[in-house]
């Protein structure tokens, strides 16, 4: 079993290698006020809502002004923060394809830190609409060039594509957070995604940075979580948040509460776990907390 893990690895690992030597893998900048950063992979089910939502929410508490951009069309961000999809009027959809000004958009929260610019099913058809617009790559970092004035951190979850919107995504973002679930087949499909960075830092956001790799759903009593996490180290090195997302119920029961762990049980692993991480990420970013 073992043996075979590391043989499935093989591919991936090579493929990751060739897209490492190109990417340009840039470190955390100084001064990030109004800093967005997008959570992006295209696979689904790795953590990447659940790492959103605690994420920012984990910010907010620690008094830093910031939006999650739902930029999944199944919207699960949006109804994770207790905002019902339905009750959506206007959503990213409306900023990027009908220039809709996005303060009309941004929806409060019970925590006076943390809005949301909501998504809508309706994004499902943005892809095919925005085919023929010009600078269509660049419509949510037009969207957001004003608003990211307002707040201290702006984070977009991502749907599990690599298509218009996330290309839109990682154009109006400063870094990106890839959630790596500590499971079989970790790795794949990280070298398409790494090679996707590579080609957006090159054509469309040549500031695009790697702010970190999150290793996600880790169970400690596991001996497949503990290979993942060495093999992702070894491959991404420093590259690689030190705080790990524990594979915890809270994480996953408090989106059906409409809020994130942190309000469902703030003494809970996994929103312990998303505090650190805040925590990391503001000491990364020399950003001091309140
Ligand atoms: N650390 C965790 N512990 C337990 N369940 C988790 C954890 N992270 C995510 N989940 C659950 O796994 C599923 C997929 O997570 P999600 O964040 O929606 O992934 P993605 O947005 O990448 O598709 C969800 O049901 C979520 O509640
Ligand atoms: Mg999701």
């Amino acid at each position: 079993m073992v043996f075979a893990f590391f043989g499935f690895e093989f591919r991936w690992t090579l493929d990751i290698f060739v897209s490492l030597s190109f990417l340009r893998v840039k470190h955390f900048e100084v001064s990030t006020m109004g800093k967005i950063i997008a959570i992006a992979n295209q696979k689904g089910g790795v953590g990447k809502t659940t790492s959103a939502i605690n994420l920012a929410a984990s910010l907010a508490a620690l008094e830093l002004k910031t939006l999650i951009v739902d930029a999944d069309p199944q919207a699960n961000a949006t109804s994770g923060v207790g905002i019902n999809p339905k009750d959506v009027e206007a959503s990213i959809y409306e900023c990027m394809v009908d220039n809709v000004d996005p303060y009309d958009c941004i929806v409060k929260t019970d925590n006076k830190y943390l809005d949301l610019l909501p998504s809508h099913i309706d994004l499902v058809g943005a892809e095919v609409e925005m085919v023929s617009i010009n600078q269509r790559e660049n419509k949510m970092k037009a969207a957001l060039a004003d608003v990211k004035k307002e707040y201290d951190f702006i984070i977009i979850d991502c749907s599990p594509s690599l298509g218009l919107i996330t290309v839109n995504a990682l154009t109006a973002a400063d870094s990106i957070i890839i959630p790596v679930q500590c499971e079989y087949f970790a790795l794949e499909g990280l070298g398409k995604l790494l090679n996707t960075i590579k080609i957006i830092q090159n054509r469309l956001n040549p500031d695009l940075a790697i702010e970190g790799i999150l290793l996600t759903m880790y169970d400690l009593r596991l001996n497949l979580s503990n290979q993942v996490v060495e093999e992702v180290k070894t491959h991404f090195k420093s590259m690689v948040f030190s705080t790990l997302i524990p594979r915890n119920i809270k994480l996953s029961e408090s989106p059906s509460f409409g809020v994130p762990a942190i309000s469902h049980d703030a003494e809970s692993k996994g929103a312990l776990a998303y505090l650190n991480l805040a925590k990391e990420i503001l000491e990364k970013n020399q950003v001091e907390a309140a």
